[in-house]
């Protein structure tokens, strides 16, 4: 890969990523500011407020969605629009219909901020947005892969780099879940019916949840690492050989698992067994893919006591490593039995939205953020420094606090007396969570101040004087 640290962009599209890049950010605020209200809400149920907008059950879908497809997704539209012009060495194709993209999608956030709160959804989780929101999404997302393989036609060097495979398989896939599982029968501007019913539907809902989280949380983010890794570390990736294992492997598998999140409901029993056996075996390619972006450090080491950007790379790749552990044994049906429903699920989200997704992203944000305005570092390495703590402790108090409040209130809804009654009442096993949720709320506090002295940083970095932010020399 060529060197580009002090490029000012003169021959790429950065607009379009630099528009991007700062909204991810902004985004990446508002969600997890959701984030830290809905947390709160579940230990002082006062912040209700007895407000419709405001309660729990709509503020929650909201904070998926932004944290998801406003936060995470535009990290993706950034890093693809960057990395599939770098290593092909070209300009963006149709450049009128990448800032498309760009406003479509701001218009598609703000229509689902607003129709959220006012109670429209499809109660599909993380397809909630009714169908007009749905068919702008499915028209933006065509334009994006027009916009990113038309690039790929058009590139000037010979083979498309790891990293592009992995945007792509994402940017197709999800075209394919958004449109196959939104298809419904509109009743009216804000009210559709699912095509499908019953075990159909769930079954189709899951093959869509499932797989938003295979290709959108995992293989867009790997198509990231793949690239920022490496520039960050300043050494070729450890495998190229095992890069290309490790998409197909990771793509062929995924694709099976969604049934995993239906353990013993009304879908056949044989689909239960499948997906719980694919993924089982997603470990494999996961940990692969880990491995391979970590040993990319070999000879780098030494880095990391300097690099507080290089730490959440890194560090990102641990969580990813222990998320796609702890997601294969719980979806052995025994452990689910006792997983499902409790808090232990919420704990793992978060172990892969948090330590995995948020912490890559903003690994590669400080990466790129200065590269888009032609420094050579951000405004403040001990501030990135900082954010790199808030994020890490804010990660491990949430996670940990929800696994014991998960296995505890699965061991308590099980417990039985010897006369065969339940030992627990459901209220109170909610009780002895409340000290957990508290913790919980204490580490959303501490990742959400780590973005918003982000976001300080990186204000100071664009309106930094030119020249006046050289890279440091090397530790
Ligand atoms: C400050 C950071 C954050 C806080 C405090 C926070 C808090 C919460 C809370 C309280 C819930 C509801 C849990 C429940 O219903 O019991 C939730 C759900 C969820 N959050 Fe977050 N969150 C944060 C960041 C994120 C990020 C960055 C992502 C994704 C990239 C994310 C993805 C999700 C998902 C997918 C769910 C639904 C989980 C499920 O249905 O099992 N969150 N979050
Ligand atoms: C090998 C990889 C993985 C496997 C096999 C896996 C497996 C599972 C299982 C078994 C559940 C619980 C289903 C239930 O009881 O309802 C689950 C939930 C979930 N996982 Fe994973 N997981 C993996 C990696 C990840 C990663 C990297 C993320 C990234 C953020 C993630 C995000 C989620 C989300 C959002 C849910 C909650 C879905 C919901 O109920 O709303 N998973 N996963």
């Amino acid at each position: 890969m060529m060197n580009h640290s002090q490029s000012t962009g003169a021959d790429y599209n950065y607009t379009i990523v630099r528009q991007f890049a700062l909204t991810t950010v902004l985004w990446g605020i508002v969600g997890m500011a959701v984030g830290v209200l809905i947390a709160a809400q579940l230990i002082w149920p006062q912040l209700n407020f007895e407000t419709p907008w405001l309660t729990f059950s709509r503020l929650r879908p909201l904070h998926t969605n932004a944290v998801i497809f406003a936060f995470g997704t535009s990290a993706l539209f950034a890093t693809s629009y960057y990395v599939v012009q770098r290593t092909c060495q070209i300009r963006l194709f149709a450049p009128k219909l990448a800032a498309f993209t760009f406003w479509g999608w701001q218009a598609v956030i703000i229509a689902a901020a607003i129709t959220l709160p006012m109670g429209y959804t499809q109660g599909k989780e993380y397809a909630e947005l009714e169908w007009p929101i749905d068919i702008a999404i499915a028209v933006i997302w065509v334009s994006y892969a027009i916009v990113f393989f038309g690039t790929i036609a058009k590139r000037t060097t010979s083979h498309i780099y790891v990293a592009n495979w992995f945007f792509g398989a994402f940017i197709i896939t999800v075209a394919v879940l958004h449109i196959v599982n939104s298809m419904a029968v509109p009743v009216s501007l804000f009210k559709s019916y699912s095509l499908y019913s019953g075990a159909v539907d769930a079954m189709v809902q899951w093959w869509y949840g499932h797989n938003a989280v295979g290709f959108l949380l995992t293989a867009g983010f790997l198509g990231m690492m793949y690239y920022f890794v490496p520039k960050q570390a300043g050494r070729p990736v450890y495998s190229y050989r095992l890069s290309i294992v490790h998409f197909w492997a990771l793509i062929a598998l995924y694709i099976w698992a969604g049934p995993h999140h239906l353990h013993y409901t009304a879908l056949p029993d044989w689909t239960q067994s499948l997906g719980m056996v694919m993924s089982l075996i997603l470990f494999a390619p996961s940990w692969g893919g880990m491995i391979n972006g970590i040993m990319t450090l070999s000879g780098a080491w030494h880095k990391l006591r300097t690099d507080p950007v290089l730490r959440f790379l890194v560090v990102s790749l641990s969580f990813y490593g222990m998320s796609t552990f702890e997601g294969p044994m719980m979806a052995i049906k025994t452990v689910n039995a006792l997983s499902h429903y409790t808090d232990w699920t919420v704990g793992h989200v978060h172990s892969g939205a948090l330590g995995w997704v948020a912490m890559v992203s903003i690994g590669s944000l400080y990466h790129l953020v200065p590269v888009l305005f032609g420094h050579g570092r951000m405004f403040s390495t001990s501030l990135v420094n900082v954010h790199f703590w808030l994020a890490t402790i804010g990660t491990v108090l949430y996670i940990v606090s929800m696994w014991i409040s998960g296995v505890m209130q699965g061991l308590m809804w099980r417990a039985v007396n010897s006369d065969g009654t339940l030992t627990y009442s459901f209220v109170e096993s909610l009780e002895a969570s409340y000290p957990f949720y508290f913790v919980r709320f204490l580490g959303g506090c501490f990742f959400l101040t780590g973005m918003l002295i982000m976001a300080y940083n990186v204000l100071r970095t664009v309106k930094a004087p030119k020249d006046s932010l050289p890279a440091l020399a090397e530790a």
